[in-house]
Order: C-alpha cells, then sequence, then structure tokens
C-alpha cells in the first residue's frame, strides 16, 4: 500500500511507496530532482539519473525509496525527502504541458486553459485559501451558534429585480403545462422563512444574476453567503452584526489560511486589513454624494461637460468605486433613497423616503456586502410590492411572515470572492474565482 505524502515525516529511515503528481522536475547529471504531491504537502524525491529517463512534469508516478530527513540548509515544503531507489510512471503527461498555460499568460488563456492554470503554483494556492476563506466563514458562524441551511437554486419569483433574472423551462404537473422557473438570485427569502423556526441561520450558496455586466467584479454565478438575524430592534444593532462578521471572518481566516497566505506572501496584508475593521467609517447616502461633489467625483463627465450628482441619484459603480478608494477607509454606506433599493427594505423612522440598509464598501473593489432591517409592516410590504411592479399575491408566503409574529430581522449577502479579492489584493474577480462565469464564458 501507498502511503500519503502528508505522512510521510512518520516513516523517517522507512522503505516506502507514494503515489503523486510530478510538480517540478529538475534534471542533473546524476540525480534528478522532484516536487512530488499535491496542494499544501509537496514532498522532494531525488532520483538516480538511471530512473528518470522519460519523465515528464505532470505525470503521475510511483516512488519506491526511503524517507529521510532533510539536511540541514536545504529548503523544501515538508521536513523530508525521499532517496528513490524505484519510479514507474503510471500516466505520462505530454512533454508540452509548461507551454499549455505558463504563470505570465494573458488574462484570456488563463480563462481558456483553466483546467491547465489550475496547477498553476500560486492559483493553487489562490484555490486552497478560497476554501479555507468558506472554512473561515463557517468557522465564525459555528461560534455564534447559527444554523446553516441548503435552500433551492430554483425559485418562483424575484429577490433582487427582474432584469437580472435567469428563465428556465421546469416541468410542470403535467408534461404539457412547464412552469417557468428561475434560478434564484439570492436565498434571503429562504433564510427568513426558516428563522422563526431555527432561529439566526446563513447558507453559502450560488445566486445567479443574468447581468450583461462585463467588469472585473461581476459573474453571472457567484457563491454567496448569507445570513439573517433576530431581534434587530435598532439599525445599530445591524450595523454591529456586521462589524462582528468582518473581524469574525478575518480572524478565522488569518488561523485557517496561515499556512497557504504567508507562502503566497499575504499574511501581514490581511493582519492589516483585520485592523482596518477597528477604524470603519459610517456615510449616509446623502453625505457620500456630498463627499463626491466635495472630492470632484461626477455622475458623468462626456465631452468635458461635468454633471455633479443629484441628491437621489444612485452612485454607479465606477465613481462609488473612486469615492472609497479615495476615502481609504472600510465603509458602511447607508440609508439609500428608497426608489433604487429593494422592496423588502426597512424604512428608516427618521425620513421614510429612505431603507435602512447598509452596502460595505471596501478599497479596491467596492460592495463586498448588500444588508439591511426587512420591512416588517404587512401593509407597508404589500404596498412596496406593488410600487415595484410585482404581485403580492406571487408573495404570499412571505408576507405570511409579518402576520404570524415577524422576528424583527436583519440580514446580509457577502460575495465570497469579491471578499477575497479584497483580501488577496487581487484586481478582478476572475482572478479568484474557479470557475467563472459571465456573459461568453461557461467552459470549462
Ligand atoms: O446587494 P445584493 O444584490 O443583495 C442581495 O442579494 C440580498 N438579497 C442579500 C441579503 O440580504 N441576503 O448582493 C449581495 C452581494 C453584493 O454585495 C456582492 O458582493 C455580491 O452579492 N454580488 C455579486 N458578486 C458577483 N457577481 C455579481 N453579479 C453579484 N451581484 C451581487
Amino acid at each position: 500500500m501507498s502511503i500519503k505524502i502528508k505522512d510521510l515525516p512518520d516513516h523517517i529511515d522507512e522503505q516506502i511507496t507514494v503515489l503523486g503528481q510530478i510538480n517540478v522536475l529538475r534534471q542533473q547529471k546524476k540525480f534528478s530532482f522532484i516536487e512530488l504531491g499535491y496542494g499544501d504537502y509537496q514532498v522532494q524525491v531525488v532520483v538516480p539519473a538511471k530512473f528518470a529517463e522519460g519523465l515528464t512534469t505532470q505525470s503521475y508516478i510511483q516512488i519506491t525509496g526511503t524517507v529521510k530527513k532533510l539536511p540541514e540548509g536545504v529548503y523544501s515544503k515538508m521536513p523530508i525527502e525521499i532517496s528513490a531507489s524505484d519510479v514507474k510512471i503510471i500516466s505520462k503527461a505530454k512533454a508540452d504541458f509548461e507551454q499549455q498555460c505558463p504563470s505570465n499568460s494573458s488574462a484570456d488563456i488563463k480563462l481558456e486553459k483553466r483546467h491547465f492554470y489550475f496547477r498553476d503554483p500560486e492559483f493553487k494556492l489562490i484555490t486552497i485559501l478560497r476554501s479555507q476563506l468558506i472554512q473561515a466563514m463557517r468557522a465564525h458562524f459555528e461560534s455564534t451558534s447559527c444554523y446553516e441551511i441548503i435552500p433551492p437554486s430554483f425559485t418562483g419569483v424575484e429577490c433582487e429585480g427582474g432584469a437580472s433574472l435567469f428563465p428556465i423551462v421546469h416541468p410542470g404537473k403535467s408534461h404539457d403545462k412547464p412552469m417557468t422557473a428561475y434560478l434564484t438570485q439570492s436565498s434571503q427569502f429562504a433564510l427568513e422563512m426558516l428563522l422563526p423556526s431555527i432561529g439566526d441561520c446563513y447558507c453559502i450558496s450560488p445566486s445567479f444574476r443574468a447581468e450583461h455586466s462585463h467588469t472585473r467584479r461581476h459573474l453571472t454565478e457567484f457563491l454567496h453567503f448569507e445570513a439573517e438575524f433576530a431581534g434587530i430592534m435598532k439599525f445599530d444593532d445591524h450595523l454591529d452584526k456586521l462589524k462582528d462578521l468582518l473581524k469574525g471572518i478575518i480572524s478565522h481566516f488569518l488561523l485557517i489560511g496561515e499556512r497557504s497566505l504567508k507562502e503566497l506572501k499575504k499574511y501581514d496584508r490581511v493582519q492589516e486589513l483585520l485592523k482596518m475593521t477597528d477604524d470603519i467609517l459610517i456615510l449616509e447616502h446623502k453625505d457620500a454624494i456630498k463627499e463626491c461633489h466635495q472630492r470632484g467625483i461626477y455622475k458623468s463627465e462626456d465631452d468635458g461637460i461635468k454633471i455633479p450628482f443629484d441628491e437621489r441619484d444612485d452612485i454607479p459603480e465606477a465613481q462609488e468605486r473612486k469615492l472609497i478608494d479615495d476615502i481609504g477607509k472600510i465603509v458602511f454606506l447607508v440609508k439609500f433613497p428608497k426608489e433604487f433599493k429593494s422592496f423588502y427594505m426597512g424604512l428608516d423612522p427618521e425620513d421614510e423616503s429612505r431603507v435602512l440598509g447598509c452596502d460595505v464598501e471596501v478599497p479596491g473593489v467596492g460592495e463586498i456586502i448588500g444588508s439591511g432591517v426587512r420591512e416588517g409592516d404587512y401593509d407597508r410590504l404589500y404596498q412596496r410590492l406593488k410600487d415595484h411592479g410585482l404581485k403580492p399575491e406571487d408573495y404570499s408566503e412571505y408576507l405570511d411572515l409579518r402576520s404570524y409574529g415577524f422576528c424583527q430581522t436583519s440580514g446580509m449577502g457577502l460575495g465570497v470572492d469579491r471578499m477575497l479579492v479584497w483580501l488577496l489584493g487581487m484586481y478582478s474577480i476572475r482572478d479568484v474565482v474557479t470557475f467563472p462565469r459571465f456573459p461568453g464564458n461557461l467552459r470549462p
């Protein structure tokens, strides 16, 4: 039986057999040196030249040999190496692997040859860190006694506006009467419906938006981390939840991802970002508009004609990012005009033309979280549905929540990959997502 690479340090001076992939191959006159294995566990193998014939990078091989402590002054990922006495090629890789998608390839090649790019040393670490960020999110919520749910991907109604719905044909009760379903834009309603039963809850699932956005932060399918909290009696309670969440996730990420973050040289950056959570700026939308005026950020600047924002304008992505980069802090952008936010957001009792929403904005990326207090009043919610051109009868289960003991909830949705872009200081969401889906890109 072959031994797992991670268990090799328990077998020093023993004769063993291991299976693994050749990540790096350095062929020299008398010996060849192989980095064998995957992910965090790669071992150096010293192979006498006579066994190294025909080896190629990425071939899957079986090594028989002796486990040795690493000699003084030699660096390797593991504290041991293998001195090989036999090598068997199990599956040979074609010799042109290194020309398929070298690390310095263009962004387009990295997308087209994604299946090869997965084996790039840096992208490998990013993929491991993505998994560790998801673990950190679960760890944060498990420490706050919040249950994870698995929501459905098919829904019958919209949550975030009809323009970005993905309609699909779903079987109906009989063959001749199919139904229209939608791929979910958000699992918020599922969380809200379960909360009166199981209490605070969260999910990490894909959401889908049929957006024709070719930006560096939009996908048509993205990993969405959403949560719903009960007993939020004041807007500040909601903002405190968001602060705890950011702090909690980043702290867990530093612990769980320490090794990979250090290898990618991002550990110090993430530590600095954790410190930023102690100095968050809470900025009302109306003050953000004033900031834009003061900082020379315009609604449009076509042909040299600069048009400033009006008080109730939505600030588009590019201008919003410029503002946040200029401020240089984590910003909780709050209290938006109700006309451009979703029907479910609670109204601000101090100004009922605005909603108690909070978008979390970070330098370099912009919005990573959309959140807010939910509208708890049946009649007002009914009217807001109508104002948004929706049919209240399609939302009868959602409306029922307001008639059977509404738990005064607030909730949030965090784009997992937007957060990873921020934490790792990358440029685009496509630099971190394993299989990015955006207009025109469905393969691999
Ligand atoms: O602001 P959004 O649309 O909020 C909602 O979906 C709420 N129902 C969430 C809730 O309260 N449960 O989306 C939340 C976050 C955004 O801040 C962003 O990070 C991410 O989801 N997001 C996208 N990420 C990648 N590509 C897209 N097209 C995205 N749309 C939203």
